[in-house]
């Protein structure tokens, strides 16, 4: 066991437990989304000892040297004293501008924000309400928009901020917006190579910004979008998608239904499937993969075995919170 000091509060941390999970413990107010070491949302700074490695993983080097760690990755080697820093990411505020209906479980957010974000098509961010809830969505937009930012938020039961998103958040509210976050994002260095694109649900967020802003740069390879769900009513912005297809000859969508009626139109089978049956081979391709754990996982596989070198694989999980709150993101590159 060792001791945490925080301001003038001492506390203990067991040596199986995090010290995220000591914190609320003790109900100390943290803000904290993924628990994975991805949305940086819980970085605390220790004020004396220097923080496990493991902690520091994936922040910058200059938050590195002044002792800043992800909480919800740190078994505590020594008694610390540390300080709550949440503040530190979040740099500007938005205004919720548009709020509509995707499908029955999504609901589309538009955050315009006080000051301008650089980020690439694919990132996300973490959102905070005023009791400091926080979460992390993908922007479903490109880089065109710099200050109004989209999201989709799937409405899971019992999920205490996309609950509220869906049903109390209303036009001309205010949250605060970090900075973007995450690897799994465009880049228009190589504009001829070809691209997959696959995604669950709600994982169509960042997938749609990518494309967008491939479209915009002039990206003459093939993009392949294959957005799958259960049933119909899980996919959205299908008519959008064809408009596109129908706009670009190198876009190439494919909604996919795994259970029930497909529609014409629409393929049958889980999207990670669908796709790997359509595509015979991956060599020199960029694969995006973003929404539920498992798909992101087994396609990562598939692709690599079809030919996708590693360094091109790009994924974003999307994992849910133990209170079933849904966040994004595990981002990583493999
Ligand atoms: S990095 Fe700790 S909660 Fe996300």
């Amino acid at each position: 066991m060792k001791k945490i000091v925080l301001g003038n509060q001492e506390m203990s941390c067991q040596s199986d437990e995090t010290l995220l999970d000591a914190l609320l413990r003790h109900e100390v107010a943290i803000p904290y989304s993924c628990r994975q070491g991805v949305c940086q949302s819980c970085v605390v700074r220790s004020l004396d000892v220097v923080p496990p490695l493991l902690s520091q993983r994936g922040l910058k080097d200059v938050q590195q040297k002044q002792n800043y760690f992800l909480a919800c990755k740190c078994y505590p080697e020594h008694d610390m004293e540390i300080a709550l820093s949440q503040q530190a990411s979040f740099f500007t505020e938005g205004t919720v501008v548009g709020k509509a209906l995707l499908n029955t479980e999504t609901v589309l957010l538009s955050i315009q924000c006080n000051d301008a974000l650089d980020f690439y098509a694919g990132q996300f961010v973490n959102l905070q309400r005023a009791d400091g809830l926080t979460r992390s969505y993908s922007i479903a937009n490109s880089r065109l928009h710099a200050t109004e930012l989209t999201f989709h938020v799937r409405r899971l039961p019992g999920g205490r901020f996309s609950e509220w998103a869906h049903g109390d958040l209303q036009i001309g509210d205010t949250l605060k917006v970090s900075e973007p976050q995450g690897l799994c994002f465009y880049l228009p260095d190589r504009p001829e190579q070809n691209m997959l694109l696959i995604g669950t649900g709600s994982g169509l967020a960042p997938l749609a910004g990518i494309i967008s802003e491939a479209l915009q740069q002039g990206h003459t390879g093939d993009i392949y979008l294959f957005h799958g769900s259960r049933d119909r009513e899980g996919l959205y912005w299908i008519e959008e998608m064809q408009a596109l297809q129908q706009q670009y000859s190198n876009f190439h969508y494919t909604p996919c239904i795994s259970n029930g009626l497909v529609p014409d139109g629409f393929a049958q089978g889980r999207a990670n499937d669908v796709a790997m049956q359509a595509l015979p081979k991956l060599n020199a391709w960029r694969v995006y993969l973003c929404g539920h754990p498992d798909m992101v996982n087994q396609t990562k596989i598939q692709a690599f075995l079809k030919g996708a070198s590693s360094i091109d694989i790009y994924s974003d999980a999307f994992h849910v919170t133990p209170d079933l709150t849904p966040s994004s993101a595990t981002t990583t590159i493999s």
